[in-house]
């Protein structure tokens, strides 16, 4: 089998882009061994602090956000890195030639249960003529990132990554401790007859949204004609996952549940790279207006929401007229 350096020497990949990748996959090892561990890792629970967005932490949060911190900042590769859970952009070696937005653990809900959680991580060449720690180094559209990625720390650890063409998945072996290719060039299948979304949301949608929703679930009796089944991981990284897996469509959509946060996943950390990663296997990835990947990014921790998978079904979705 393949493993993933051989996979990157294969596509000609830039030496300093593999290193960098290194360090994230090293970081990633690491988490996934703690999250195994468990209880006995002392990785459950939460901490009393809360981040910028004014979530609480919890310590898996925080653990793994040092943990790629610290291996990231010693790659002379990174000139600068932002996270979910660090409030502004934190400054690498000034020569590095790239950068990189982390979300380090993604559906921390999930951590105490032993459910899906996993990280994801989106690369961009960094920008000359602007200081390593200025935020204007992630004000890059998402259609420029070189590389993105998620490790999926569930009952097997997986990375599914794309650097420029396909996506790709590779399996941990945990004897080897190496990723080992185990699904190449993934296509997303344009139908599908799944969902997933926060249906406790339902009151705060617009009115599309909630006919949109509502005609699926109506089924074989409804205007779609078909029955459709429901998901919700409550883990974007799991949720995208089953939609690379199989298809799907999944929809966290704005919501006037709070003026001041119209929607909830972040721009930078969770929507770039998923909708690359989504694209590069044929699906589609936009907000309610535009593709996700023609955003121009305003601030770190921006937020906005995100419809991807299936292209039809998205399609579907962005121009419902419905019953
Ligand atoms: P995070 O744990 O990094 O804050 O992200 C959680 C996100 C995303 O992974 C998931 O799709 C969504 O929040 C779940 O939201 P609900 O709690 O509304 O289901
Ligand atoms: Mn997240
Ligand atoms: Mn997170």
């Amino acid at each position: 089998m393949i493993n993933l350096f051989q996979h990157l020497r294969d596509e000609s990949v830039d030496a300093s882009l593999v290193q960098l990748l290194e360090s994230v996959i090293n970081a990633s090892k690491e988490i996934a061994f703690r999250v195994r561990q468990g209880a006995l890792a002392g990785v459950l629970g939460s901490t009393q602090d809360e981040n910028i967005q004014g979530e609480t932490q919890k310590n898996l949060d925080v653990i793994s956000n040092q943990l790629l911190k610290d291996l990231l900042l010693a790659c002379p590769h990174v000139r600068a890195l932002a996270s979910e859970e660090e409030d502004t952009v934190v400054a690498g070696n000034p020569q590095g030639e790239f950068i990189i937005a982390f979300d380090p653990l993604d559906g921390s809900s999930n951590i105490d249960i032993n459910g899906q959680i996993g990280t994801i991580f989106s690369i961009y060449r960094a920008r000359e003529n602007i200081a390593a720690n200025d935020e204007a180094q992630f004000r890059q559209q998402g259609s420029t990132q070189v590389c993105a990625g998620y490790v999926l720390y569930g009952p097997s650890t997986l990375l599914v990554i794309t650097i420029g063409k396909g996506t790709h998945a590779f399996t941990l072996d945990t004897i080897q401790g190496t990723f080992l290719l185990t699904a190449k060039d993934i296509r997303i299948p344009a139908d599908t007859k799944e969902f997933a979304i926060n249906m406790s949301n339902q009151r705060f949608w617009n009115e599309t949204m909630r006919r949109y929703i509502n005609d699926l679930v109506l089924g074989e009796s409804g205007p779609r004609g078909k029955n459709f089944n429901m998901r919700w991981n409550a883990a974007m990284v799991g949720d995208v996952h089953r939609i690379i897996s199989r298809g799907g469509i999944f929809l966290y959509p704005s919501d006037n549940r709070n003026p001041k946060q119209p929607a909830k996943l972040r721009l930078l950390y969770e929507a770039n790279p998923m909708a690359l990663l989504i694209e590069n296997a044929g699906g589609k990835a936009w907000n309610e207006t535009q593709r996700i990947l023609e955003i121009q990014p305003r601030e770190l921790h921006e937020r906005v929401a995100v419809i991807l998978g299936s292209a039809n079904e998205v399609d579907m979705c962005l121009n419902y007229s419905g019953s």
